[in-house]
This record gives structure tokens, sequence and C-alpha cells, in this order.
């Protein structure tokens, strides 16, 4: 009988350190340990739709390779990126969602999470990166151009999902946010004063 091992129990590696003043963060991929605080976390984040517990334990066990959370100084994730290559285009990254604890919001945790990524991603193929943004959160729409203008990639927007016909008139518009192409070189490699 073959028996393919599903369950990732051990913690994963650092990828990153981040250090700002006097705080500190380490980067890595989530496991299923993390399903339950990052779900809390998602909680902390509004406006961010918080997804069922089951939902955040996929994402941390199923898509951990293309996902990422920053555990603060007690071991505790303050900030969890779920993400995932969309199946029929594996070269685009899709970035579900951007939750940063509100206790470690302005230090760069958001920008170094992404970048991140890209490090882990763009040299296994991935050459686009997309997202959806509400045209009302301004915040995540500056990460986002911050991220895009320090690889110097191009970008493109268009509506995804509407308000009134996709959500009934019970969300904001989601607007498609798709850009690259990333490379491991050249140009559009990031910079890294901005
Ligand atoms: C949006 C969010 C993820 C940003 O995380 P963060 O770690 O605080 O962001 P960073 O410190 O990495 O900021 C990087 C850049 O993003 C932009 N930015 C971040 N927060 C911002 C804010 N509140 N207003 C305007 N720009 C903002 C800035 O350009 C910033 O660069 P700067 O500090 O040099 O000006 C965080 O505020 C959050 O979790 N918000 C609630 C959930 C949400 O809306 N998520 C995004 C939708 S998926």
């Amino acid at each position: 009988m073959i028996c393919e091992q599903t369950h990732h129990s051990h913690p994963k590696q650092p990828e990153r350190v981040h250090r700002t003043g006097n705080r500190l963060f380490i980067l890595r991929q989530p496991s299923d340990r993390d399903g339950r605080p990052v779900s809390e976390l998602v909680a902390r984040c509004p406006p961010l739709d918080v997804n069922s517990l089951y939902a955040n334990l996929l994402q941390c066990t199923h898509f951990s390779d293309t996902s990422v959370v920053a555990e603060d100084e007690n071991g505790k994730p303050a900030g969890f990126v779920p993400a995932y290559r969309l199946p029929s285009l594996p070269h685009t990254l899709f970035v579900w969602q951007v939750a940063v604890d509100p206790q470690a919001r302005g230090l760069g945790v958001g920008l170094s999470m992404l970048e991140s990524l890209l490090e882990r991603l763009v040299p296994r193929g991935v050459r686009f990166l997309e997202t959806t943004i509400s045209p009302k959160n301004a915040a995540s729409q500056a990460l986002f151009l911050k991220l895009f203008s320090r690889y110097r990639v191009a970008f493109t927007t268009r509506l995804l999902f509407s308000g009134d016909d996709h959500f009934g008139g019970k969300h904001d518009d989601e607007e498609l946010y798709h850009a690259g192409p990333f490379f491991e070189s050249g140009p559009w490699k990031r910079q890294e004063k901005s």
C-alpha cells in the first residue's frame, strides 16, 4: 500500500529575520500548528474576511509551500499571508490575504512577508503576483504598490468580484491587481532602497 504523508506537524525552518527597533520577527512557512493562531490573528484584522478554522488549517498545510507566517518574540504569529499558485496558471501566485496584528503594524512586517514569498518562489518559477483589494483599502493598496515599485514591475487592475453582483451588496468590490513579470535577476530584481 502506498501511504502518502500529508501531516505537517514539524515546525518549519526560519526563512528570514525581520528586525526593526526592539522588535524581531521570524518569517517561515506555516504548519498545521499555526492554523488556530492564524485564524485568531485574521479575526483581529478587520476588514479581512474571516474564514473557517478548517480553511485556515488547509492554508497552513496544503498551501504551506506558498504561504508565510511572521512569528513574534513570543513565538506567536503576528503576520500571515496565505497564498497559492493558480491551479491553471502555476506561474501566478495569488495572495489571498495579508494580515498583520494591530500591535505589529507599521514595522514593515507586511512588506517583508511579501518579499519573503517572492524570494522563495521566484526561483521556483513564479513570474506573476495577483491579489484583490477593495477600493476603500488604502493601506493594502499602498502596501502592494510599494512592493511592485521595489521590484520595478508593471501592474494592471480590473474589477474581479462586484460588490453588487457577486456579493449581493454585502461586501465591497474586489479589484484584481496583476503584477509582473518577476525574475531572479535583471532590472526587475528588488531594489534595496525606494
Ligand atoms: C495592510 C496591512 C497588512 C499592512 O501591514 P504592515 O505590516 O503594517 O505594513 P508595512 O509596515 O509593511 O508597510 C509597508 C508599506 O505599506 C503601506 N502602508 C501600510 N500601512 C498603511 C496604512 N495604514 N496607510 C497607508 N499606507 C500603509 C506604506 O506604503 C508602507 O510603507 P512605509 O511604511 O514606508 O510608508 C495591515 O495594516 C493589516 O493587516 N491591515 C488589516 C488587514 C488588511 O486590510 N489587509 C490587507 C488586505 S488583504
